[in-house]
């Protein structure tokens, strides 16, 4: 297969873009890393790597405290690394709280702008798609207020129910909570049509962006939400970093989630003045080194391109879905119309953590689980899957090494 790809003319070549990526020479059992993991989390560029070791080599300081030089210049790195990743996804940065990842800003939208309004009554509704990161904070939340929680349904080749989560926004429900792509089966949800509907019944959305972001463009002021959640290790950023995005209302509006340093204008015992969003949100000394390490990949991929990236991923998929076509016994969760680079599947007679040992002798990596979506695996009636998630940094060579090493694996277990 040819490796330079064509987008919007622009050529890409997509050798010397794998390249960039020290981890991928490596061999695991004798045999040349075979990555198929990468909705785990992603593998890092070269840039990445030396721009985090370059910090803690030259600038390494704490920030918004220190008047030196190596306080400027890591303020001033850290606070760059904030824009850039706003100028991504097309948001103001002062509405952008960094923190380490979806888990952590889901629990911040629903401990700071839930907790203190919800009621007995109130309905959070959620989707049968989602990862628990945006199921449990809510349930927590529902415990403490007395809300509920109700579910939209998804058809079974994977894609949302529309009409069913559309009857599902009564007027009680006051937030609903849904991925814009699922981790399990790669659905790509319409999310900027479900705000229209959510915010025409004035239901406020928070939307779970953790596989979105590194596979296509992402642009949070079109679609339209209250809140979007991402997470950075995913998008080639190191791990601990991420962000929640909130509107400016919600966020001058909300308490703070935690209390220390940073997070304040004055101190005094008799009560304390919060700083201004988003430093509000941002108590203790931040993982500074991660997020400028993070700045360093939204610069990598918008030299790459989005677009580019999607249309490679969207390439190395249909690759994909035609040698498991060929594979007998072979069942894939997840047929979406639009799908991102994930395919979760099990082989006949074959338990889905044999497989992926089986896999990793030959050199590949896949995630077998539940994939942290224990209701997901409910509606398919199975207790785990197993999962190849790709990225661009994939090859048309290894998606057919992968294919033979399925056929050898199952061969064994047959
Ligand atoms: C859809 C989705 N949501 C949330 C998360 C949680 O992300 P993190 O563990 O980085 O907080 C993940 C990670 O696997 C995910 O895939």
């Amino acid at each position: 297969m040819n490796q330079m790809s064509m987008t919007a003319g622009k050529a890409v070549d997509w050798s010397a873009v794998r390249g960039d990526f020290p981890l991928l020479e490596r061999q695991v059992n004798g045999r040349p890393l075979l990555y198929f993991d990468s909705a785990n989390t992603g593998q890092k560029p070269r840039s990445v790597i030396e721009t985090v070791d370059d910090f803690y080599r030259r600038h390494n300081a704490n920030v918004s405290r220190a008047v030196h030089t190596l306080g400027s210049e890591a303020t001033e790195a850290y606070e760059g690394a904030r824009r850039k990743l706003a100028r991504f996804v097309n948001v103001h940065p002062d509405e952008l709280v960094l923190c380490s990842g979806t888990t952590f800003a889901i629990n911040l939208a629903a401990y700071s702008w839930a907790l203190p309004r919800l009621q007995p009554g109130d309905v959070i509704l959620l989707t049968q798609m989602e990862h628990h990161a945006n199921i449990v904070p809510w349930q927590l939340v529902a415990q403490r207020t007395g809300a509920t929680i109700e579910v939209a349904g998804i058809t079974p080749d994977g894609a949302l129910d529309l009409d069913a989560l559309y009857a599902a926004m009564t007027p009680e429900v006051k937030l609903l909570g849904v991925t814009h792509v699922s981790n399990v089966l790669g659905t790509v949800n319409p999310v900027r049509e479900i705000c229209r509907e959510a915010r025409r019944r004035g239901i406020a959305t928070l939307i779970d962006g953790s596989q979105a972001l590194p596979h296509r463009k992402v642009d949070i002021a079109a679609i339209g939400c209250d809140f979007y959640a991402f997470t950075g290790h995913k998008m080639c950023g190191p791990t601990g970093t991420g962000a929640l995005w909130a509107r400016k209302e919600h966020l001058a509006a909300m308490p703070p989630f935690l209390g220390g340093g940073e997070m304040i204008r004055e101190v005094r015992f008799d009560g304390t003045v919060f700083n201004d969003p988003p430093h509000k949100f941002e108590a203790g000394t931040p993982n500074i080194a991660g997020h400028i390490g993070l700045g360093a990949a939204v610069d990598y991929l918008d030299a790459l391109g989005m677009s580019q990236v999607e249309a490679r991923e969207m390439e190395l998929l249909a690759h994909l879905n035609e040698e498991l076509a060929r594979i007998d016994g072979v069942r894939i969760f997840g047929n979406a119309e639009e799908k991102a680079a994930v395919v979760s599947f099990l082989v006949e007679g074959a338990h889905a953590h044999d497989l992926a040992t089986l896999l990793d002798l030959e050199g590949v990596a896949v995630r077998s689980g539940h994939h942290c979506a224990h209701p997901l695996m409910h509606f398919y009636g199975v207790a785990a899957t197993c999962r190849a998630s790709l990225a661009f940094y994939n090859t048309h060579d290894e998606v057919e090494r992968f294919a033979a090493a399925l056929v050898k694996v199952r061969g064994l277990l047959a």
